[in-house]
């Protein structure tokens, strides 16, 4: 602690639990250390991806339809829209599901990152295996309909003034950027910058923008989107505030 408490400033390059949650940050304010990046509420936000759709969609931008889950002692509990609960079996779970979303679908741990205990999921039975699986990770599991197009990123940088980077795409190796896509297999890429028109870039620096403030972020972030095939439309992801430091460089025709 006292060695936290002597320094002029703290960069914490940290991901997940603990460091990009919210939670090292809070000390860091308990504390009083100056620190880089988002602060406790943006931080807590971003790393939980049921409540990040919330503020998201409060700020109008587009994202793909979920459904929320959770599970408590072995039960799962369907949360809807207006959170009131359904204590069920995972199948009927599945069949409200069912009404709302389309196959394939993506179901995901609400608290995690770097795509551990995140599935691809084509049928009934990959669904209850998908949450079955996520739910070790995180109580809260998030059900997504699939988005068929582009991965594109873009980080931002600043306080009150942001500003926005130039706009990167991701460009899987495997059929989703997967844990294993992301950090053993050479083969997937990051273009930047992204082969997109001008127009579509500045769309999608705006609505990074527009997300970090919603989150009430600070310092950097960078927001993660898809770029609909069949209609163009810009759907947000993830918002990532300490993304990508790994010793891993994907980039090809960086500049
Ligand atoms: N709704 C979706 N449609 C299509 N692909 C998705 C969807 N959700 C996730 N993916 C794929 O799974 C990867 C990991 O999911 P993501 O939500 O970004 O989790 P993490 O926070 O672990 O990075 C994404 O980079 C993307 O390739
Ligand atoms: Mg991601």
């Amino acid at each position: 602690m006292d060695m936290l408490k002597s320094q002029e400033v703290i960069f914490p390059v940290l991901h997940g639990l603990y460091g990009e949650d919210g939670t090292i940050q809070g000390l860091f304010e308990m504390i009083k250390v100056p620190y880089v990046g988002c602060r406790v509420l943006a931080s807590s936000i971003a790393m939980d991806k049921v409540y990040t759709k919330l503020v998201i969609e409060k700020a109008g931008i587009r994202q793909a339809k979920s459904e929320y889950i959770r599970e408590f002692k072995g039960k799962y509990i369907y949360i809807d829209k207006n959170f009131n609960e359904k204590i069920s079996t995972l199948d009927e779970i599945c069949e409200i599901i069912e009404k709302s979303l389309n196959y394939p679908m993506f179901v995901k741990p609400s608290n995690s990152g770097s795509s551990v205990g995140v599935n691809k999921v084509n049928n009934r039975d990959e669904l209850k295996k998908g949450v079955e699986f996520a739910s070790k990770y995180d109580k809260k599991i998030l059900v997504e309909e699939q988005v068929i197009g582009r991965e594109v990123e873009c980080a931002v940088l600043g306080n009150e003034e942001v500003l926005a980077s130039c706009v990167g795409e991701v460009k899987s190796a495997e059929e989703f950027y997967s844990f294993d896509a992301k950090y053993n297999n050479q083969e997937s890429k990051t273009v930047i910058p992204a082969e997109i028109s001008k127009e579509k870039q500045d769309e999608i620096k705006a609505l990074a923008k527009k997300a970090f403030k919603a989150i009430n972020g600070n310092g950097l972030a960078r927001a993660d989107f898809f770029i609909e095939k069949e209609t163009g439309n810009v759907i947000l992801n993830e918002i990532n505030t300490l993304p990508g430091f790994t010793r891993n460089k994907h980039v090809s025709n960086a500049i």
